[in-house]
């Protein structure tokens, strides 16, 4: 559970503390993610708009992946860039929506930016027109490339090596979750304000949960003991928990950020056909991976290794991922490599 005070902080007064667990840091990256939480409101106004405008349904094009985008993906991605690509903050940057990586226009580019931001702008897009909640995820590094230009090799990190990394939820109510490494932090965006406001800080996910999502159309080419651990969820045991209940919204960002305040165990594992499964490393994957973690929780490859060990090699790179409350984690490990 997270705690709450009487004090009343903003998201820039947060960030702004937060900085003094890094040693000789020039604010940068504080100013950086007050920049996502400007990004955010102003994609946020845009989806609170979406049913009263023309905005909703298809864009009529597909994205570098191959889904079908929606106008608010390029809403999203497109104001992501207008507050990013003049601020000297970001050497590069990577989106869903975006097939290569999005250098910074020569005139603002420069050898002293020192991040590298990913996003994937909308996720859980196609819930829009069902009105149910949407988000955006965002991974920032080091840059590790030395010229004027940042380069794919800076968008190609680890998830371990990830700075900052959070999500701005779209739902009944709009709630920015950060972490630097120093626990997770959540803000919920008072719209007379046009502020974030801390309203849950240093937030944990219950050691352990009543609830496992994942999508069921696939039950029948999951490996057999990711069948038999699902089934096993199903029996009747009350002393373990049992059974558990189902949950799938559809939409990461969702089922995630309902995970890490309720429990459990959310699931996008690979299939015979797609042995990566759908969920993207870089834009989705690892950067709720490391807030899951950093609040206490767990997300792991179906071989029970850490999805933030795990070295990308393709920006729209996609893995098989499982993540949630630790004992759930452990539990679903135990079944996977054979070991329960
Ligand atoms: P996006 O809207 O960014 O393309 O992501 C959609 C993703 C993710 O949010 C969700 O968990 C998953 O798609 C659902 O996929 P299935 O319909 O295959 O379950
Ligand atoms: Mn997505
Ligand atoms: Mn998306």
């Amino acid at each position: 559970m997270a705690t709450f005070s009487s004090k009343i902080t903003t998201i820039e007064r947060h960030t702004l503390q937060q900085q003094q667990f890094r040693a000789g840091a020039r604010g940068v990256l504080t100013q950086l993610l007050n920049d996502v939480a400007t990004a955010a409101k102003i994609i946020n106004r845009e989806v609170r708009r979406a049913g009263l405008t023309d905005i909703l349904g298809d864009e009529g094009s597909v994205n570098a992946t191959g889904d079908e985008v929606k106008k608010l993906d390029v809403y999203a991605d497109k104001a992501i860039y207008r507050v990013m690509d003049h601020t000297g903050r970001v050497c590069v940057m990577a989106s869903e929506e975006v097939e290569d990586i999005i250098s910074i226009p020569e005139e603002f580019a420069s050898e002293d930016a020192p991040y590298v931001l990913m996003f994937d702008p909308l996720d859980g897009s196609s819930n829009i027109d069902a009105n149910a909640s949407i988000g955006t995820i965002f991974s920032i590094h080091r840059r590790v490339s030395t010229g004027k230009h940042g380069t794919k090799e800076d968008c190609l990190q680890a998830g371990h090596k990830q700075v900052a990394a959070g999500y701005v939820i779209y739902g009944s109510s709009t709630v920015m979750v950060y972490t630097t490494g120093h626990g997770v932090h959540g803000f919920t965006l008072d719209p007379t304000l046009g502020e974030f406001l801390l309203s849950a800080e240093d937030m944990r996910i219950p050691t352990a949960g009543s609830i496992y999502s994942v999508n069921e159309r696939d039950t029948h080419s999951w490996t057999p003991e990711l069948q038999e651990y699902v089934a096993w969820l199903k029996q009747e045991d009350p002393a373990s928990r049992r059974p558990r209940t189902g949950r799938y919204i559809g939409s990461m960002i969702a089922d995630v950020h309902r995970t890490l305040i309720k429990g459990g165990i959310f699931m996008y594992p690979g299939t015979v056909k797609k042995p990566s499964g759908k969920l993207r490393l870089l834009y989705e994957v690892a950067p709720l991976a490391w807030v899951v973690e950093q609040a206490g929780g767990k997300a792991i490859l179906a071989d029970g290794s850490s999805v933030l060990a795990v070295q990308p090699t393709e920006l729209h790179q996609r893995t098989p991922v499982f993540m949630g409350s630790p004992a759930d984690v452990d539990e679903c490990a135990a079944f996977l490599t054979g070991s329960h």
